[in-house]
């Protein structure tokens, strides 16, 4: 059996560059992506994948070129080699991963508080998908997922999630991450734009 970790090798020239240490890989499913309806949320989860050091992300629901072309237009202006697929069949992402021997992480209000949990993710050596909803989440994915965790028991938002629950996994290292090949580097700054080409 092929392992997780050469996960979609064939179709998606993946080269891990993550601006991490860790050698899991760490991707995201977005469910149910609409093109019209969703390219602001969608980019923006992708977006917060990619800056809080994710290898990937996959979209089940309608493929998206146009998405996809955003994405990697950053990639090419703010480096490293982040993956995005579009018209993803949810299930058979999550059944894959699991059949290789990777995790799925269920990002919902009514799983388990992210604090209580994160430690035990955090210490797992598996490759781990993190499942975020769309406009309806299956009523499945509660019993299919290895963890259903909650970013507080309120109702909020996908981005949001994501990039709560990535500050937590890497405990702060996102600050220090390097995406490799960028062509534009922000300078931080107290006042005004600055960055190097
Ligand atoms: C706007 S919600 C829609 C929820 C969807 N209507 C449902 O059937 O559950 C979209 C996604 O945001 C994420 N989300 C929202 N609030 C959350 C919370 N408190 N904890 C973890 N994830 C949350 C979940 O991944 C959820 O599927």
């Amino acid at each position: 059996m092929e392992k997780a970790s050469n996960y979609y090798t064939s179709d998606l020239t993946l080269k891990v560059n993550r601006p991490k240490m860790s050698k899991q890989k760490l991707f995201a499913l977005r469910l149910d992506h609409r093109p019209h309806r969703d390219m602001r949320v969608s980019t923006h989860i992708a977006l917060v994948a990619r800056a809080f050091g994710m290898d990937g992300i996959f979209f089940s629901g309608v493929p998206d070129t146009k998405l996809c072309e955003k994405i990697n237009e950053v990639n090419e202006n703010f480096g490293g080699n982040f993956l995005i697929k579009t018209g993803c069949e949810w299930k058979k992402v999550i059944k894959d991963w699991q059949s290789q021997g990777g995790e799925i992480i269920h990002l919902t209000m009514y799983g388990l508080p992210l604090p209580e949990v994160i430690e035990k993710i955090v210490n797992s050596s598996k490759d781990k998908l993190i499942v975020v909803g769309g406009p309806k989440v299956p009523r499945e994915l509660y019993s299919i997922a290895n963890y259903n965790v909650s970013i507080t028991n309120q109702p909020h938002s996908e981005i949001a999630a994501l990039a709560v629950f990535l500050d937590y996994y890497h405990k702060r290292q996102e600050f220090n991450f390097e995406f490799k090949n960028a062509k534009i580097k922000i300078i931080p700054s107290k006042n005004g734009k600055k960055f190097a080409t």
